[in-house]
């Protein structure tokens, strides 16, 4: 996508923001909305020198005559299925980086007093939109929502929507050039319109207010024309029923007493929520709970609690490719729970909104991340603006997913004066929008102190409520046995999650401790890792790397790696390694003394 375009685009972002409007988030729960799949097969043309925006591939044009020339045919081009990314679809499409054009027929019927918003789950990296030939709009970030509204556009009976997906890395992006996942591109999520009213409920919130578990409070905002009336919520199961005024700025606030059973891991309780207004009702499933720090403690619903917890990747079990279907989530977070998790670090990107809604229903407490990995563009302005809206699209979707405990701005960062100012904004802002969860970030940076002392005193870490450390001895430094005898001293007096150590090892590969790839060297690590970290009371929970094999483009070792980091605790073919096994035990001990 041409240079100047992104930049406009996300300058765009920032006028907007300046005048305090801010780009409006996709619309929150379609799921419960009136929606039509745009899922399934659409034609597609790869176009790796971008030819399509010249050539108006989004004008779908056929030749009128025999001496017309149009050098495109999207009826007459290669396939893909949608959601799905393209490099798993196709072997010619693995390894590519670019532009694709999507293309699909539907048909509509239109409906008086109905809005209709074509909506994206996500798209790698991105998307240009246009509908039966007119431009809706663009977005960049690929792994948050984004819709656009269509009921101008569209026509009674048939229409075409194009779409340019291109998922090719920017210096300026979040993430930019590198990262150790492989950059799955296209339209990796559902897409479908989605109706609503003139004026709707466009999001809300409603949680347990801060340290008072009788209490509900929240929110809901408005979305359309004039509105004056009144907002109600209703929890069907508690007989409870509470209204409120619409202000001027179509807002109405909540905070109303309510006995609610609290939802947690072990008893994942949710209520049926039912928001209705101005014409407009949606229904939701949420859970009521408190998460907050006191100390070096991590607290629950007022009890402290050790987090046992795996990092895994958006990666899908047996097919490889980037996982979308609720199977998908469902054989990864039973995996998490087989191994004894109460809680999961969903690294290092938004995913899929079922994966959350799975977690609320199966009891799982999540870390969720947004790709500001390993070095981006700290001084840069639109970079900022980037993060800043692919936080504030996460937050809109996912604020009302009782398993959500943290938001993660980051993954291992190298300390500079600009990141962390970076950083810092990113967590103020994250905060101002939900001021009901933990802020933390992964931080691999700690000093030696003595032979065998470790100091984390990361600068970011005074604003962040949990630290998160990643740490490698016995892999990338160091020996194993180093762990037996290191101590760890952080400097501030805040939860400490251990957010990722590991090894690679391929599965049904056997030597020694101290062969490489085999699975007793990985297993001799997850042994000592998790005594070391065992006497570390600043240890509130822990998500080790990771749970399953994943593809990556930095792992090129054939016939152990082939493309794979193969730090998985189960292979991609859902083979338990012997780590498999240490962690469980030692999670099962840990829930077995009921101790944080
Ligand atoms: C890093 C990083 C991961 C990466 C892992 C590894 O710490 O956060 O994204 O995959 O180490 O090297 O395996």
């Amino acid at each position: 996508m041409r240079r100047a375009a992104l930049a406009a685009l996300l300058l765009k972002s920032i006028c907007l923001l300046a005048e305090g409007g801010g780009p409006s988030t996709a619309i929150a729960n379609v799921s419960s909305r009136s929606t039509i799949s745009l899922d399934g097969t659409w034609n597609t043309i790869i176009d790796p020198y971008e030819t399509g925006l010249s050539s108006r591939f989004y004008e779908n044009a056929k030749p009128k005559t025999k001496s017309d020339l149009v050098e495109y045919d999207f009826e007459r081009s290669p396939k893909l299925h949608v959601p799905g990314d393209w490099n798993t679809q196709r072997e010619s499409l693995l390894f590519y980086e670019g532009p694709v054009w999507y293309q699909r027929d539907f048909s509509y019927h239109k409906r008086s007093g109905i809005r209709t918003f074509l909506y994206f789950g996500a798209a790698n990296y991105q998307a240009r939109v246009w509908l039966n030939g007119k431009k809706l709009g663009e977005h960049v970030g690929g792994f948050t929502p984004f819709d656009f509204e269509a009921t101008d556009q569209l026509d009674v009976g048939n229409n075409s929507v194009v779409v340019e997906v291109d998922n090719t890395r920017h210096a300026d992006g979040v993430p930019a050039m590198k990262t150790d996942w492989w950059n799955y591109g296209g339209l990796t999520r559902s897409v479908e319109l989605v109706e609503v009213p003139k004026t709707f409920l466009e999001s809300y919130s409603l949680q347990l207010a801060k340290s008072n578990a009788g209490v509900i409070e929240g929110w809901v905002q408005i979305g359309g024309e004039a509105h004056a009336g009144e907002v109600s919520i209703e929890i069907p199961e508690i007989h409870l029923k509470q209204s409120a005024q619409v202000n001027g700025s179509g807002r109405a606030t909540f905070r109303f007493s309510a006995h609610v059973e609290l939802w947690s891991p072990e008893n994942p309780k949710l209520y049926k929520v039912v928001i209705s207004g101005e014409g407009d009702s949606v229904t939701d499933e949420i859970g009521f709970r408190s998460i907050e720090t006191r100390g070096t403690e991590i607290f629950l619903n007022g009890k402290p609690i050790f987090l046992r917890g795996i990092s895994m990747h958006e990666e899908a079990p047996f097919r490889s490719g980037r996982a979308f279907s609720e199977e998908d989530d469902r054989t990864l977070l039973n995996w998490a729970k087989e191994l004894g998790c109460n809680f999961v670090r969903l690294a290092h990107y938004p995913y899929n909104e079922e994966m959350l809604r799975l977690a609320d229903k199966m009891g799982l407490l999540i870390w969720e991340e947004i790709p500001a990995y390993w070095d981006i563009q700290w001084q840069n302005q639109a970079t900022l603006e980037n993060a800043k809206s692919q936080v504030r699209e996460i937050i809109s979707r996912d604020r009302n997913r009782a398993a959500i405990a943290l938001w993660s701005m980051s993954n291992e960062t190298p300390i500079s004066p600009e990141r962390t100012e970076f950083l810092k904004a990113l967590a103020a802002y994250a905060r101002e929008l939900d001021s009901t969860r933990l802020i933390t970030s992964a931080l691999n940076h700690s000093e030696r102190s003595g032979p065998d002392t470790r100091v984390l005193n990361d600068p970011l870490g005074e604003f962040l409520d949990v630290l998160g450390v990643n740490e490698y001895m016995g892999w990338y430094e160091a020996k194993v046995e180093d762990t037996d005898h290191t101590q760890w001293k952080f400097a501030y007096d805040k939860p400490v999650i251990v957010s990722e150590f590991g090894a690679d090892a391929q599965y049904n590969l056997h030597g020694d401790a101290q062969t490489r790839f085999t699975e007793e060297y990985q297993a001799n690590i997850f042994e000592h890792q998790l005594a070391m970290w065992q006497r570390v009371p600043q240890v509130a929970g822990m998500s080790p790397w990771l749970l399953m094999d994943f593809r990556s483009p930095r792992r090129p070792l054939p016939g152990i790696q082939d493309y794979f980091n193969r730090k998985g605790l189960i292979s991609d073919r859902g083979q338990r390694k012997q780590a498999f096994y240490v962690l469980q035990k030692w999670y099962q001990e840990k829930a077995n003394q009921g101790v944080r």
